[in-house]
């Protein structure tokens, strides 16, 4: 028997029963997953008016609120502001203080719609669980991915906001509900998708005086010192009016008048068409 007289520390203070030759370690660690619980795309540029819109779908969100399903729709057509409304409410909520974090995810719907097991995997990989430990089954992803909304909340203090762009059928969303009472899924829809029990806010185009506000601030976002902002009420006006209160159009329009082509706008281009929708008042309904 002898003391160890060398400088390893793991070996310092041992007394050994015969001549040390070595000393053999394994460490198992599984590698740490992180967690993405901050995933919506940051707010849209210049974001503009919807205020209403934007304390409906707070106010249905509350997890304080315990309202029904926990699932909040808003519909409306391609391009009147949905994924702008639903991002902008969503970052509304975290900044309040509502939610522990928020994950967001885009079913692509209206394009190659996204299958759920896709989408569970991807939030269950924001959640923290690695990519070898997903379940085979849809059933079993979807039941994970409860458990571990249901745990991060614990964990951080709070529910986690899950955000679904773009469902554009019942089984796209179904799997993604939350289990518990605070967890809140924010769906955006083409379509009203019946029956999913939901609270349905539909979102519809803008007046025209939310829409010139829309131009004006898409004109300063591309640029802060454009003449155009504030000179010529009149030309502003009509060019909004022409975007027929859709956003998509509005902003499409605010970038091409920075490269000086909208004088080009001729009848039959789309916005001329369905200008008359133009004085649709923009109103949220609770459906
Ligand atoms: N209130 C708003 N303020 C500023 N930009 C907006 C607003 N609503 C929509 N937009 C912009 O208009 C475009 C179309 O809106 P989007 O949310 O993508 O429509 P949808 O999801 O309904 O198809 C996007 O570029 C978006 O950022
Ligand atoms: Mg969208």
């Amino acid at each position: 028997m002898e003391q160890y007289g060398g400088d390893h520390l793991d070996f310092q203070n041992g007394v050994f029963h015969g001549p040390v030759v070595g000393k053999h370690e394994e460490h198992h660690h599984s590698p740490a997953v992180p967690t993405a619980l901050f995933g919506l795309p940051p707010r849209p540029p210049g974001f503009t008016g919807r205020d209403a819109e934007v304390d409906a779908v707070l106010a249905a969100l509350d997890p304080g609120g315990g309202s029904g399903a926990g699932v909040v729709l808003s519909a409306g057509m391609g391009g009147v502001g949905k994924t702008a409304l639903a991002v902008a409410a969503g970052h509304a909520a975290l900044a309040r203080g509502r939610f522990a974090g928020a994950l967001f995810v885009d079913l692509l719907g209206y394009s190659t719609p996204v299958p759920p097991e896709t989408a569970l995997g991807s939030m269950l990989r924001a959640l923290g669980v690695p990519a070898e430990r997903l379940p085979a089954e849809t059933r079993d992803l979807a039941v994970l991915y409860r458990s571990m909304l249901h745990r991060r909340a614990a964990e951080h203090g709070g529910p986690i906001l899950v955000v679904a762009d773009n469902a554009s059928s019942v089984d796209q969303v179904e799997p993604l509900l939350p289990g518990d009472d605070r967890g809140r899924l924010l769906i955006t829809s083409r379509d009203v998708l019946h029956p999913l029990p939901a609270r349905r806010l539909e979102l519809f185009v803008l007046s025209p005086a939310s829409s010139v506000a829309l131009l004006v601030a898409q004109l300063r976002v591309n640029d802060p010192a454009d003449p155009r902002t504030g000179a010529d009420p009149a030309a502003l006006t009509r060019v909004a009016e022409l975007c027929a209160g859709l956003p998509l159009a509005v902003r499409g329009a605010a970038s091409a008048r920075g490269r000086g082509s909208a004088r080009r706008k001729r009848p039959g281009d789309p916005g001329r068409k369905s200008s008359t929708l133009v004085d649709r008042r923009s109103v949220v309904n609770y459906g």
